[in-house]
């Protein structure tokens, strides 16, 4: 297929965009490198930097797209708090921007980057579908937005679209990982104090009703996640928006995550108590039976110790040629 990926220079985008491109398909990326890296996209990718309203529509009108993957977005749960306008922005107004680029030019497939972050506190876990959405901060309220827009572009349009819940993305694909200039997600924060990069890793919130007091969140290899988006690709269907939950159904509270990378990286790795951050839940876990058994997603690197391995793999690499470089 030709594919359209918006934010294919980002983390999840670059690994999906990999992913898609070696399976044969044909990739066009549009990313604004505020976040992306340049290099995380493959000399085999068409690559078109700027902003998906400003790019979208000429790109789309230019070339007959079988389908776009909607990866471009804003997606730090503390930032949407602090600067929400960057969230309404950024996710809602340049996602419509796309959705009507797509209805002029008939390209109505579309696999779009959701998240476990438009539930909310979750009444039960591990999480479904059904379950009600109320999110506790803009991150999750943009993204559900959108997911609404998208619901009813399927109806009364015949959009295909598959709308995927990821849960917390981790680990790495070859040489493809997360690699951001602000940080400020657990794993590669832990790694990049075992690095030395920084002094110790600060743990928000001890005091949350879990096991040891600590969030708890369900890790899923991003390398799992872009093969799930590759069968969701061809799986939609006109008319329909089809929602799944990504994740690999067990919980793992901060301190655990914190352990398993000392044993991983066999490093000491010293952690400090911290008030809890703002709109942060206490445990998401997912239930992706759906994905299972109607997409027949079967998710191959489900246990933590794997998924920081390979993080450890990219970002010790990642390490070495930044201190190279500054020498
Ligand atoms: N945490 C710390 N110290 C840190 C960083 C994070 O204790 O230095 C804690 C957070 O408070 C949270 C947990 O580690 O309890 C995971 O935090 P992340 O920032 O790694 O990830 P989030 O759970 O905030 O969010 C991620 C994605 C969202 C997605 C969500 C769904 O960034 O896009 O997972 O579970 F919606």
């Amino acid at each position: 297929m030709r594919l359209l990926v918006t934010g294919g220079a980002g983390y999840v985008g670059s690994v999906c965009a990999r992913v898609l491109a070696d399976r044969g398909h044909q990739i066009t990326v549009i990313d604004n490198l505020t976040t992306g890296n340049r290099e995380a996209v493959g000399a085999d990718i068409e690559f078109i930097e700027g902003d998906v309203s400003a790019v979208a529509p000429a790109v789309l009108a230019g070339a007959d797209f079988d389908g776009v993957l909607h990866f471009a977005a804003k997606s730090l749960v503390g930032e949407s708090v602090t600067d929400p306008h960057q969230y309404w922005q950024g996710n809602v107004v340049e996602s419509l921007a796309l959705l009507d680029a797509m209805r002029a030019t008939d390209t109505r497939r579309l696999v779009f980057s959701s998240t476990a972050a438009t539930y909310g506190e979750p009444e039960q876990v591990p999480i479904v579908e059904s379950a009600p959405t109320a999110p506790t901060n803009p991150y999750g309220a943009s993204k559900l937005a959108i997911d609404h827009a998208i619901t009813s572009y399927c109806a009364a349009y015949d959009f295909a679209a598959t709308s995927l819940r990821y849960f917390n993305v981790a680990g790495a694909y070859g040489s493809v990982g997360e690699n951001r200039v602000v940080e400020t997600h657990l794993i590669p924060l832990v790694l990049q104090v075992a690095l030395g990069h920084r002094d110790d890793i600060k743990i928000f919130g001890t005091d949350y009703p879990t096991a040891d007091g600590t969030a708890v969140r369900d890790y899923i290899h991003v390398h799992d996640l872009a093969e799930a988006h590759a069968l969701a690709l061809e799986h939609s269907t006109p008319g329909r928006h089809d929602i799944y939950n990504l994740g690999s159904g067990a919980g793992f509270s901060v301190r655990e995550v914190i352990t398993t990378c000392r044993e991983v990286t066999g490093l000491q790795i010293p952690a400090e108590e911290a008030p809890r951050r703002a709109g942060d839940p206490a445990v998401l876990i997912a239930s992706s039976e759906r994905a299972i058994s109607e997409l027949g997603w079967r998710p191959a690197k489900t246990d933590l110790s794997v998924i920081v391995s390979d993080a450890w793999d990219f970002t010790s690499k990642l390490g070495d040629r930044a201190h190279s470089a500054q020498r």
